[in-house]
């Protein structure tokens, strides 16, 4: 039996199971009890002597055979070779279990397999399986991992940019310029960056942070959506020149979609800082 409770309700009908035995129990006993005195009494009556009822007397019965002095009334008539057989009968706690077992079989099938009241183990599986299926789309609708730098996607909507906006008003401007211009931190609106302009490298940079150059990671203070939304408003700024525009810093990105056209550029602009050096 599994001993591994999940929760109340389990340990509960455990309990109330062992309760359920204990009553049975203290019934049966009460039951044979009854018994015993009804027929010590009609024995009374027949003028047949009984001993009382005791848990000695109750193991006797439990184990009786017919006496040894009683052997040559059982004894049947083969004999290989010395060898006898007596016809004694069975021990009533063997005939006890015996007919126990029946019952039960019978209860079992009824339950499981004729009125079907509670589940077969495949059953009892699918219903685990299933139950695990739904924690772990709860689990996965409220957990921090469902987005995250290899799948992000660029969000168009405008209520999610002005959120983005105003998650970067509050927590990334005093570094980066309320319109992406610079400051302490880069310009965000040029197409030059220092840890790549895609989507998955700005969210990278957000969510990991650079804190060695003292871009701080946000994983821990925003959650996945705030920083997919952030992104994405980054994304909006670029070529917007604002006034006070930070120095480039870094290499320039080329979006991948890009025209042919800019990516030669970006190829020259490579070659001839090779060039330079
Ligand atoms: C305390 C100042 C500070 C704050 C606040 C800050 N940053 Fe930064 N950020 C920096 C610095 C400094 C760098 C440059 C790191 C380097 O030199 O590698 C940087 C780099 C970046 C980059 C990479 C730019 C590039 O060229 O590759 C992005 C994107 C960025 N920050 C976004 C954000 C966002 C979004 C927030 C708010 C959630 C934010 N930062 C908040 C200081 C800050």
């Amino acid at each position: 039996m599994d001993l591994n409770f999940k929760n109340g309700e389990e340990l509960f009908q455990f309990l109330l199971l062992g309760v359920l035995v204990f009553f049975t129990i203290i019934l049966l006993i009460v039951v044979l009890n009854i018994f015993m005195t009804l027929k010590a009494i009609l024995n009374e009556k027949a003028g047949i002597k009984t001993e009382p009822f005791t848990l000695n007397s109750l193991w006797n019965k439990l184990n009786s055979f017919r006496p040894m002095s009683e052997e040559k009334d059982i004894l049947l008539d083969h004999d290989y070779d010395g060898i006898k057989e007596l016809d004694n009968h069975l021990p009533p706690w063997w005939l006890g279990m015996f007919y126990g077992g029946i019952v039960f079989g019978i209860v079992y099938l009824l339950n499981y397999h004729v009125w079907q009241w509670s589940p077969l183990q495949t059953e009892e599986y699918e219903i685990a399986m299933a139950e695990a299926a739904e924690m772990k789309s709860q689990m996965q609708s409220t957990s921090v991992s469902s987005i995250d730098e290899n799948n992000v996607e660029l969000l168009t909507d405008a209520s999610d940019i002005d959120t983005g906006n105003l998650i970067y008003t509050a927590n990334c401007a005093v570094c980066h310029g309320a319109a992406g211009e610079g400051g302490v931190g880069p310009n965000l609106t040029d197409e030059y960056w220092l840890h790549g302009g895609s989507a998955s490298d700005i969210y990278k940079t957000i969510k990991y942070g650079i804190t060695e150059k003292g871009m701080i990671s946000w994983e821990g203070t925003l959650k996945p959506t705030d920083m997919q939304q952030i992104t994405s408003f980054i994304k909006t700024l670029a070529g917007t020149n604002p006034a006070n525009a930070k120095a480039p810093q870094g290499e320039i990105y080329v979006e991948e979609e890009a025209p042919a056209a800019d990516e030669t550029e970006a190829e020259e602009s490579t070659s001839e800082e090779l060039a330079t050096l």
